[in-house]
């Protein structure tokens, strides 16, 4: 079953096609996890959020409350637009305290560009991502990632390359601004090792440092692991083949995949096609079947999935009701 391939693994990303409950699945699987005692962080980095939706109750950026009985779930939703304002708002307090007084107005320039610029926003996902990657390892048993349809922000996670900080860029990407890279020029162009030198080659040094064990923990599979959710039906079957190709190039552990909404029996026709589908599938990971439930919101449509990706029967045993 699904919760037993997946022990030990502390870090789940569970991703897949726009609309084919990537949401509830990471949802179930953590409420499965929690009924069979783990603490568990589930985090939406997709910015139309909808835990709180499934969760029926509002999810902010710290972790939410959102069930307690044998173990417990909390959720973080990420803000990107609030995360690019905090991290603009830190590099700026960076920079004003390193560059020389007559340099601050074009650095205030050179950041009021950097917010609208391409990546921007999507580096500030992948700093919060790494952020509440540290977070949920050092304080829950397991974190459960709810990533955007894309799969981009995969991508980003695995291509170390790609990780420039926003530090790096802002401070070191001379064409976005000839009259900042001449202050970087002179900032770090001093010969001796001036305390601002130091200042910003801590601070870079700190950044590098966060994605690389993000990264570490992504490309190893005792800890992290990729949960692919896809429909049965032709097209979405041909594209979960694609994504689990593209993990195995980029090096992230595909470690089961979730056929959601599976047609009911009681059509029979419907649902043997979506086995003759399912059988010719080889994604290199065991395909775990998950049935259509009635209105998938609230804890009781949770706790329906939960038995089909291994939980504990939500009927038996001491779990008390959310809280
Ligand atoms: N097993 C299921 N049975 C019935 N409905 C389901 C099931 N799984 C998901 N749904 C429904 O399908 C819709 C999409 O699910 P969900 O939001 O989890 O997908 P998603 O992949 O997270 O979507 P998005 O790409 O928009 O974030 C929702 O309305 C959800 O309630
Ligand atoms: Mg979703």
């Amino acid at each position: 079953m699904l919760l037993n391939q997946l022990a030990g693994r502390r870090a789940l990303f569970v991703g897949g096609k726009g609309g084919v409950g990537k949401t509830s699945v990471a949802s179930a699987l953590a409420l499965a996890a929690a009924r069979g005692g783990e603490r568990v962080l589930v985090v939406s980095t997709d910015p139309a959020h909808n835990l709180g939706h499934l969760w029926e109750r509002p999810v902010g950026e710290r972790p939410t409350p959102l069930w307690r009985g044998a173990g417990r779930v909390d959720g973080i939703e990420i803000d990107p637009a609030a995360t690019v304002d905090r991290h603009l708002a830190a590099v700026a307090r960076t920079m004003t305290g390193l560059l020389p007084e007559r340099l601050h107005g074009a650095a205030r320039a050179h950041l009021a560009a950097a917010r609208e610029a391409p990546g921007t926003h999507e580096s500030a996902v992948l700093e919060a991502v790494a952020d509440a990657l540290a977070m949920g390892l050092a304080e829950y048993d397991r974190v459960v990632f709810d990533t955007a349809p894309s799969g981009h922000t995969l991508h980003l996670l695995a291509s170390p390359e790609r990780m420039t900080t926003w530090a790096e860029n802002l401070l070191a990407n001379r064409d976005r601004s000839e009259r900042f890279s001449a202050a970087y020029g002179a900032l770090g162009g001093t010969r001796d090792t001036s305390d601002r030198d130091a200042e910003l080659r801590r601070v870079l040094r700190r950044r590098r440092e966060r994605f690389a064990a993000m990264r570490d923990a992504l490309a190893d599979p005792r800890v992290a692991g990729f949960v692919l959710v896809f429909v049965p039906e032709p097209l979405p079957v041909a594209e979960s083949r694609e994504v689990a190709e593209e993990l195995a190039r980029i090096g992230v552990p595909l470690v089961a995949a979730v056929a959601n909404r599976l047609s009911p029996a009681a059509l029979p026709a419907r649902r043997a096609r979506e086995e003759a589908l399912l059988e010719g599938l080889d994604l290199g990971a065991p395909v775990t079947r998950v049935p259509l439930v009635d209105d998938l919101v609230g804890l009781p449509a949770l706790d329906a999935i939960g038995p089909h990706l291994g939980g504990p029967d939500p009927q038996s045993g001491p779990s008390t009701a959310s809280s």
